[in-house]
C-alpha cells in the first residue's frame, strides 16, 4: 500500500500491523519524552480544505512526536481563494521537497485523484462524504482497546449514514476484522443499497441498542444536507437521540462512541456522552498512536 486512502484499499493484515505499530507508539507517547527520532529526514505537508479540529490537531501531534518537519495549510486563508486549482497547490508545495501529505477535502474521491497527478504519499484525512480512514482505524483500536478484540462484537452505527465518511469507513473496517455491524437511523439518512456491504439496516435505536456491545454515535451533518432530507431535530432526538434514561434501560452495559463533533442534546445528551461508558476522549487519544503508525508505515517505504 503506498497511500492511505480509503478503508476499502486495505486487507486485514494492513490493519493488524497498523494496531501493532500503535500500540508500540501509545506506549512511546505515555514515556516522560514523548518523541522518537525515526522520520527526522520526512517532511509532511498537512493540507486542510474543510474545517477540522480533532484529525489536524492529532496528525500535526503524531508528526511532530515522529520528528518529522511539518507545513500546515488552510485552504480558507490560502491563494485557493484566488483561483488556484488542487493539483497547482499541491505541486508548488511538493516542489519544496514534501514527501508526504496529508489532505482533508470537502470533495468525495479527493485523495484517489491526487494519488494519480503527483508525486507523494498520500493520506487521506477526510473527502467529503467518501471516507476518513483514520477514524476508521482509531474507532476500531479502541474497541480492540475496550474489549479486547473487533472480531465477533456487535457495532451499531447510529445516525446520518447517508453524509457519512465516518460510516463508511467503520463498515469496511469492522467487517475486515469480523464484527457484526448494523446502522440505525431514519430511512431518510440511510443509503438505499448499504445492505450490499453486509450491514443490515434496523430503524428502530432500542432494538439496535438491546442488539449491539458498542454503539457508535454520529453527528448529523446539516451542512451536507438539504434541509428537507431530514426529520425536523425534535423529532430526530425524540427518535435517535441517545439519553442516559434509554441506555440505563438496557439489559446490558454497551460502549458508547462518537467521533466528535459532538451536537451535545441532539444525538447524545451530555451525562451519556460525559458518562463512563464513553469512550470518546480515549478514542481522541488514540487517535495520536494510530496516526504515529500510518505515518511511519508509509514513510518506510519513501526510506526503500
Ligand atoms: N472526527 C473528526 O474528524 O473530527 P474533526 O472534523 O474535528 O477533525
Amino acid at each position: 500500500v503506498d497511500h492511505l486512502l480509503g478503508i476499502k484499499y486495505l486487507d486485514k493484515e494492513d490493519i493488524e500491523l497498523i494496531f501493532k505499530t500503535a500500540d508500540h507508539f501509545k506506549e512511546v507517547i505515555n514515556r516522560p519524552i514523548k518523541k522518537v527520532p525515526s522520520l527526522r529526514d520526512i517532511t509532511i505537508a498537512n493540507l486542510f480544505f474543510e474545517n477540522s479540529t480533532r484529525t489536524r490537531l492529532s496528525f500535526e501531534l503524531a508528526e511532530k512526536r515522529l520528528s518529522a518537519d511539518i507545513i500546515n495549510f488552510s485552504a480558507a486563508s490560502s491563494s485557493v481563494k484566488k483561483g488556484e486549482t488542487l493539483i497547482d497547490t499541491v505541486n508548488n508545495i511538493l516542489s519544496m521537497k514534501v514527501d508526504m501529505v496529508v489532505m482533508r477535502h470537502p470533495n468525495p474521491g479527493a485523495g484517489i485523484f491526487l494519488s494519480k497527478h503527483v508525486n507523494a504519499r498520500i493520506i487521506n484525512a477526510g473527502d467529503g462524504a467518501h471516507e476518513h480512514p483514520t477514524q476508521a482505524l482509531l474507532d476500531s483500536y479502541s474497541i480492540r482497546e475496550k474489549l479486547g478484540s473487533v472480531q465477533g462484537k456487535k457495532v451499531v452505527i447510529v445516525g446520518d449514514i447517508l453524509h457519512s465518511r465516518v460510516a463508511l469507513s467503520n463498515i469496511f473496517a469492522l467487517k475486515l476484522q469480523g464484527a457484526e455491524v448494523k446502522v440505525c437511523g431514519p430511512k431518510t439518512l440511510i443509503p438505499k443499497h448499504i445492505e450490499s456491504l453486509g450491514v443490515k439496516v434496523e430503524t428502530n435505536l432500542k432494538a439496535a441498542l438491546e442488539w449491539c456491545d458498542v454503539a457508535n454515535m454520529l453527528r448529523v451533518q446539516n451542512e451536507r444536507m438539504d434541509i428537507s432530507y431530514f426529520p425536523s431535530t425534535r423529532e430526530y432526538i425524540q427518535q435517535y437521540g441517545l439519553n442516559k434514561s434509554i441506555l440505563e434501560g438496557l439489559s446490558k452495559e454497551i460502549v458508547v462512541m462518537h467521533p466528535g463533533p459532538i451536537n451535545r442534546g441532539v444525538e447524545i445528551t451530555s451525562d451519556v456522552a460525559d458518562s463512563k461508558q464513553a469512550i470518546i476522549l480515549d478514542q481522541v487519544q488514540n487517535g495520536v498512536a494510530v496516526r504515529m503508525a500510518v505515518i511511519y508505515l508509509l514513510a518506510s517505504k519513501i526510506k526503500q
